[in-house]
């Protein structure tokens, strides 16, 4: 039989980006018991690495294992029961996810929204939170289908004020914008893997403060054959079992609650991954996305092409450009995934086909890739009969930008 073989790729999606081979290296470690000594401490670390990332002192900071929308499920699940209310403001398709979410919780959901390529004034969701007066708001921070930013620095407090529980999908912003969980008074914030904090997918850091955790302590039930006498079934217990999150913070507590078997080798990546992105720092790190998606922007606009959304509320690890007249979506994307090994992405709903992601996400955002890309997306673009493009004047402008900031 052969051997596995993977081809040599540069991924300018919004995920799933490449990897450090630190991580990597960290995952082909051998496996520990779930209990192992040293393993209960490398998932003590790991929940004080979560902590620093997300600026936060919450001890209830620890990953899900899942992917990002597991890390999501779980927050939903375990705060909405059915009947409670929940406002979800609506940017892009990732507001439908938190839609689709809470609905399957038996939530009633209000939404609001925006056309495609704007975010909301903060206000205008607190205006929401006293007409529609739910008991939680579950919002988007970066919406990848768009490239945008919700501005939230101003939703967490308004929230409490109101007591209401705030969710955040930080998914795509996490580790690549800075997220002052604390600072903001966020109740429950999800972060991602195979995005900024650039880590295989399948594992999400998640944290949530003492509020919320007495709020789903309420709902909690300890599963049958592992309880006992002090837990107690309420009637309006969690109903997911994977993820509940009450169960697990048993697991990941003193307790040490048998609950799932964790997925050993992908703490030891997140473990080596969180290292990795805090010691270059969580604010230097964000700068540096910041750095090079100015450059490439400005770039990609010398080049010719529009630049799709509100400029004034952009994620600096996705820039969205509309896709030029007469060129199919697909098939660009296929000839230069299959000619060049570079991969950019399309966008979802109304807005596929009409506009490409260009992701600049964590590890491999740096000058030669970002230079790479150009070069060689520009003249591709050329090649399929793109008119008045130019790839010279792109390319110019680029290594000005490099060479002059
Ligand atoms: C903003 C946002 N939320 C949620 C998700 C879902 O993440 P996953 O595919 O890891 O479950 C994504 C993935 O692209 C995302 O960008």
């Amino acid at each position: 039989m052969d051997d596995l073989k993977i081809n040599k790729r540069l991924i300018m999606t919004p995920g799933p980006v490449s990897v450090d081979p630190r991580v990597s290296q960290a995952m082909s470690n051998s496996i520990l018991g779930q209990f192992d000594y040293e393993f209960v401490e490398i998932m003590n670390e790991t929940m004080e690495l979560i902590r620093q990332s997300f600026l936060t002192t919450n001890q209830w900071s620890f990953p899900i294992d899942g992917t990002s929308r597991s890390g999501l499920e779980a927050v939903i699940s375990s705060i909405v029961k059915p009947g409670d209310e929940v406002l979800v403001p609506i940017i892009g398709r990732f507001g439908y996810l938190f839609t689709e979410l809470v609905t399957r919780a038996g939530g009633i959901v209000h939404n609001i929204h925006k056309p495609m390529g704007e975010v909301f004034a903060q206000e205008e969701i607190i205006a929401a939170l006293d007409k529609y007066q739910p008991s939680v708001l579950a919002i988007v921070h970066g919406e990848t289908s768009t490239g945008r930013l919700q501005p939230i620095d101003k939703i967490g407090q308004a929230c409490k004020e109101r007591g209401i529980f705030s969710v955040v999908d930080a998914v795509a912003t996490y580790q690549g914008a800075v997220i002052p969980v604390d600072k903001w008074q966020l109740d429950a914030v999800v972060g991602g893997a195979q995005k900024c904090l650039s880590i295989p997918s399948g594992i999400t850091p998640i944290t949530f403060n003492e509020r919320f955790s007495e709020e789903i302590n309420k709902r909690k039930r300890v599963e049958l054959g592992i309880r006992s006498g002090e837990t107690t079934e309420q009637d309006h217990f969690i109903r997911s079992n994977y993820l509940d999150l009450t169960q697990l913070q048993d697991y990941w507590s003193p307790k040490r609650l048998n609950h799932h078997t964790e997925a050993t080798t992908a703490i030891y990546g997140l473990n080596v991954g969180l290292k990795l992105a805090l010691s270059e720092g969580v604010e230097a790190r964000a700068q540096r996305h910041e750095y090079h998606h100015r450059g490439l922007k400005a770039a990609l606009e010398a080049l010719g092409l529009d630049i799709f959304g509100d400029s004034d509320n952009e994620m600096k690890m996705v820039i969205c450009v509309n896709i030029p007249e007469g060129i199919d979506d697909a098939a660009f994307r296929d000839g230069l995934l299959r000619n060049y090994g570079i991969e950019i992405a399309g966008s979802f709903g109304d807005l596929s086909g009409k506009i490409w992601r260009i992701g600049l996400m964590g590890y491999a955002v740096n000058k030669q890739n970002i230079l790479t890309f150009l070069s060689v997306f520009s003249l591709y673009l050329s090649q399929q009969g793109v008119t008045g493009i130019d790839p010279t004047k792109a390319m110019d402008t680029l290594i000005n930008y490099y060479d002059n900031h």
